[in-house]
């Protein structure tokens, strides 16, 4: 009887595992429907979805915008005030393209981390092998012949993926430092709609292990804020995503209000004030990553 409860209970979080692995291919396939409605630009997008996919309600596409947007204008601030002195971990970064554009603008930090499930990792370095479109890039940015590029992970001078689950800290950690992590370095950390997966406790250990590891840093977070004042970040800001829609250039958005036709207004501002990004410092070396803001 043990060994069947054993049994069902490894089966249950192995299923739950799997739908959490899945929801990369959501945000992938909504992102890769708002850019081919031209909300904004990426040509990377498309070497990890096969098609377009159905078509998303205006709402959706608006919030991916106002998200897309909103972690892209920290995440660009935090690397410039460090003159790319610096280094990024995208935690769950699923089949993220930050890497490539990065690259494109000429803002790439000293070295690109990025951690999901080793099926995930796998999945996106199989189609890195595959496409050159995105290999290209990784190969021009490394100068040795040491490439590492196994099933499971990748390492360039310049890009790193690894696959590691981000409950076991310890293990993490022994991950990340075998890649040449540098905590010395001015560090960001970026969970996008990562730890609500996790539970709070699990979520806590890893705003924590980053807390204690860099002592200059700034962790940004598609979600709540609390977590980082309770766990030894200086700083946390957090504004919902509806206030974040309104500070982004107006231009911009105009231009995007006009793409698709939006009849309840009060619709995407509800859904916008569901969520809202966070964003937590350290900042030892006084770079005034205190300062960044919308
Ligand atoms: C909703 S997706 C977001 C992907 C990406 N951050 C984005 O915004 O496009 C959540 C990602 O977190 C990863 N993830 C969730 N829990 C994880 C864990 N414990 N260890 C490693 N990766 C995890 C999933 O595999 C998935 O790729």
């Amino acid at each position: 009887i043990l060994l069947m409860a054993a049994r069902k209970s490894f089966t249950d979080s192995d299923t739950a595992d799997e739908a959490v692995r899945a929801t990369c291919d959501d945000a992938t396939i909504c992102k890769r429907f708002a850019t081919s409605k031209g909300y904004w630009k990426d040509p990377y997008i498309q070497y990890f979805t096969r098609s377009v996919g159905e078509r998303k309600a205006p709402e959706i596409n608006r919030g991916y915008y106002a998200r897309v947007q909103g972690v892209n204008h920290l995440l660009d601030a935090f690397i410039r005030k460090a003159e790319c002195d610096c280094q990024v971990i995208n935690f769950g970064a699923g089949l993220d393209t930050t890497f490539w554009r990065l690259k494109d603008e000429n803002l790439l930090p000293r070295k690109f981390f990025e951690v999901d499930f080793p099926t995930v990792v796998a999945r996106k370095i199989h189609n890195i092998k595959t496409k050159p479109p995105l290999s290209k890039p990784i190969i021009e940015t490394h100068s040795t012949d040491s490439l590492l590029l196994d099933a499971h992970s990748l390492d360039s001078d310049r890009y790193c993926i690894i696959g590691a689950d981000l409950r076991d800290i310890s293990n993490l950690d022994e991950k990340l430092k075998k890649f040449q992590l540098n905590s010395e370095l001015p560090t960001l950390l970026l969970s996008e709609c990562v730890l609500v997966y996790m539970t709070p406790s699990q979520s806590s250990n890893l705003v924590h292990w980053a807390a204690e590891t860099f002592h200059t840093a700034m962790f940004i977070n598609y979600e709540q804020k609390e977590r980082f004042l309770k766990t030894g970040w200086e700083h946390a800001d957090a504004l919902d995503m509806m206030t974040i829609y309104s500070m982004l250039p107006q231009d911009d958005v105009a231009r995007i209000e006009r793409l698709e036709f939006l009849d309840e207004k009060e619709l995407l501002q509800q859904l916008l004030q569901h969520y809202s990004i966070c964003w937590a410092t350290k900042d030892k070396l006084n770079l005034g990553n205190a300062q960044i803001c919308f």
